[in-house]
């Protein structure tokens, strides 16, 4: 009997369950419910979503582990740099409200300065590489680039204690708005904001105001700055930052700037004393590692090398130390020229990436590429 009785109670509940759903489609069929964002939602729906987000946040986010350096100038500067263009326009900043088109989304882009620090730094992390469904909060661009979306997390981490003068240093790099005509504004825009302001982050005019994540572009070949471009706008090189930059930009765009950094002379390197591992650098650089078959770097990367290979002297360590995880792992893309590096990369110790990016951060870049390495290289 007790069975019979549990039965029907198993159907009842399944009937009320097919009929609530039944009824839900057909509310939907009917097109009765307003999608409409310039209503807000019910008070419940929103607790609903705002309970379902959060808890998704909080599991999703478990298993990730911040890096130690989030204080890091180098990682806050180039997240500035980027939420300039990339996200203040939906999110604001210090001194900088948002438009009214996206205050108008609904859910609206969140005030940041506000509600950052409700979230750990992972949950962070996990909030810009994915973005949010439904919402308009978009994922980051290129995914695997881990090392990028820690940038933006360690700016978010400064950002509600930021002044509006201390943003606009970070993001802009003292780049102004350019004087201009009430007709100059009229025809060409008024901001500094446009991603395709490459002074913003590759040659700020303020002093110290550079990221060393960010590549030196004067004295490198145009053949090779042109290809780069190339490279991140074909997907064949991967980078949230840079891809969305050459979005901008159309072919005949890219031959000028490539052109227009070719011709700048090459940025004098920070002066430092040789260590000792600077000496085995050198020595890397030279001559290469014949035990673990790491070729020459120089027969590569000297003066007289192919106009597509890429200078290294002159750059920072940090961002030769970067580009060199990223060719090792993988996630720097793939490119008929990455293939090349990637094996080579793959055979370099800790150490040695230590010692020989050191050693090329020390050179002084010579005043002017060989004219041979100015050719543009067919391809
Ligand atoms: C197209 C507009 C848009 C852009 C661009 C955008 N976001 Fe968002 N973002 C949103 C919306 C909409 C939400 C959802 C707000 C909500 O659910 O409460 C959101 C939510 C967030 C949240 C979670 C806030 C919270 O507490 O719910 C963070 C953090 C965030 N965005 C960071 C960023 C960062 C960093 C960037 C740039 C890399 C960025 N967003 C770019 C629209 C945008
Ligand atoms: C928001 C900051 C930012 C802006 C704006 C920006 N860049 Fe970059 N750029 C970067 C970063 C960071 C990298 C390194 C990306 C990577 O890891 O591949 C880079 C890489 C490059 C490279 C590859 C250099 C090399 O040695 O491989 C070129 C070329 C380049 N940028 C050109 C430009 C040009 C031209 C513009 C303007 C149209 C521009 N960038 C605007 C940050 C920026
Ligand atoms: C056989 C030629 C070759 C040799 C030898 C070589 N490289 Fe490269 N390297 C390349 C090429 C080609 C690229 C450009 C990859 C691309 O276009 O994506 C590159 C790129 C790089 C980059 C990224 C530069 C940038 O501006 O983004 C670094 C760093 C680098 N190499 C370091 C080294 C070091 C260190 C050595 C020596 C241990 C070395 N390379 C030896 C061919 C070589």
């Amino acid at each position: 009997m007790a069975k019979a009785r549990t039965w029907r109670y198993v159907m009842t509940a399944a009937g009320a369950l097919g009929a609530a759903v039944l009824g839900a489609l057909l509310f939907m069929a009917s097109g009765l419910y307003d999608i409409g964002a310039s209503k807000p939602h019910l008070a419940v729906t929103h607790w609903l979503l705002d309970f379902a987000k959060r808890r998704s946040i909080e599991t999703q986010s478990i298993l990730i582990r911040a890096p130690a350096s989030l204080e890091d100038l180098d990682l806050v500067t180039l997240g500035a740099a980027h939420y300039r263009g990339g996200c203040a326009p939906c999110h604001g900043a210090p001194g900088e409200p948002r438009n009214p088109i996206a205050s108008s989304m609904l859910p609206q882009p969140a005030d940041l300065l506000r509600v950052a620090p409700s979230w750990t730094s992972a949950q962070l992390y996990w909030i810009v590489r994915n973005g949010f469904k439904y919402t308009g909060m978009p994922a980051w661009p290129d995914v695997a680039r881990e090392d990028e979306v820690w940038a933006l997390v360690a700016f978010l981490r400064t950002l509600p204690t930021m002044t509006p003068e201390h943003y606009a240093r970070l993001s802009a790099g003292g780049l102004a708005s350019p004087s201009r005509s009430g007709r100059e504004i009229a025809e060409f825009g008024a901001g500094v904001d446009a991603l395709s302001r490459c002074a913003r982050c590759h040659d700020p005019p303020a002093p110290g105001a550079a990221s060393a994540l960010v590549p030196r572009l004067a004295g490198q070949s145009r053949a090779y700055l042109e290809l780069a471009l190339r490279d991140y706008a074909e997907g064949r090189r991967a980078s949230g930052v840079m891809r969305p930059v050459v979005a901008e930009l159309d072919k005949e765009s890219i031959g000028l700037l490539a052109g227009y950094y070719a011709e700048l002379p090459p940025m004098r390197s920070a002066a430092a004393p040789e260590d000792a591992g600077m000496k085995r650098g050198r020595t890397i650089a030279e001559r290469g590692d014949p035990e673990t078959g790491v070729p020459a770097c120089l027969a590569c990367h000297g003066a007289a090398s192919a106009a597509t290979f890429p200078r290294l002297d002159g750059q920072s360590a940090r961002y030769l130390e970067s580009q060199l995880r990223l060719l090792k792992s993988g996630q720097r893309g793939e490119s008929v020229q990455s293939r090349i590096m990637a094996v080579i990369a793959a055979r370099l110790s800790d150490e040695q990436i230590d010692s020989v990016t050191r050693y090329f951060a020390s050179v002084q870049p010579a005043a002017k590429p060989a004219p041979s390495t100015q050719r543009p290289a067919r391809r």
